[in-house]
């Protein structure tokens, strides 16, 4: 049987063709194949949130998942967020700035691609919401309200950006 395959992927816009083993895991692809060391490995079984990623617009678990199980498919990581231009931040890593919603900072892109895929899904989000949304995600530092004012913020900022844009507000990513 063989033990490696070809596998073609978007990631954050761009696209990947690669032979990989088909035992590596997603968030090894992402690390170490393609240098993007953003997302955090934590526990490397499923129960940390550092490293989660959005697949095809869903978060996912990249340490649970082969990079085999993401061919064809659209991957947004923590390098992806921010506007591709280079100018600026998305608005909930403005947020996170703000609300100091960061310490070590370990699990915080894990915990943004979280927020990402939540805030867009619960425009009008409450702090019970926000609060369910994390509850996989495991902070060792903050205490966790700042990441809550900074997620109640950043849906106050995107839905002022959806105002702005007519609806393109939250498109990306
Ligand atoms: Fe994937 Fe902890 S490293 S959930
Ligand atoms: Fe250190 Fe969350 S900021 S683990």
């Amino acid at each position: 049987m063989s033990t490696h395959r070809n596998v073609s992927l978007t990631v954050n816009g761009t696209l990947h063709e690669k032979e990989i083993e088909v035992r590596l895991t997603l968030a090894d692809f992402l690390r170490k194949r393609l240098g993007l060391t953003g997302t955090h490995l934590g526990c490397e079984h499923g129960v940390c949130g550092a490293c989660t990623v959005l697949v095809d617009g869903r978060s996912a678990r990249a340490c649970l998942m082969l990079a085999v199980q993401a061919d064809g498919r659209d991957v947004t990581t923590i390098e992806g967020l921010a506007p591709p231009s280079g100018e600026g931040l998305h608005p909930l890593q403005e947020a996170f700035r703000d609300h100091h919603g960061l310490q070590c900072g370990y699990c915080t892109p894990g915990i943004l691609m979280t927020l990402v895929e939540f805030l867009r899904d619960n425009p009008a989000a409450t702090e019970d919401g926000v609060r369910e949304a994390i509850s996989g995600n495991l902070c060792r530092c903050t205490g966790y309200q700042g990441i809550v004012d900074a997620a109640l913020d950043a849906a106050r900022r995107l839905g002022a950006a959806d105002t702005a844009t007519g609806g393109r507000g939250r498109d990306a990513p």
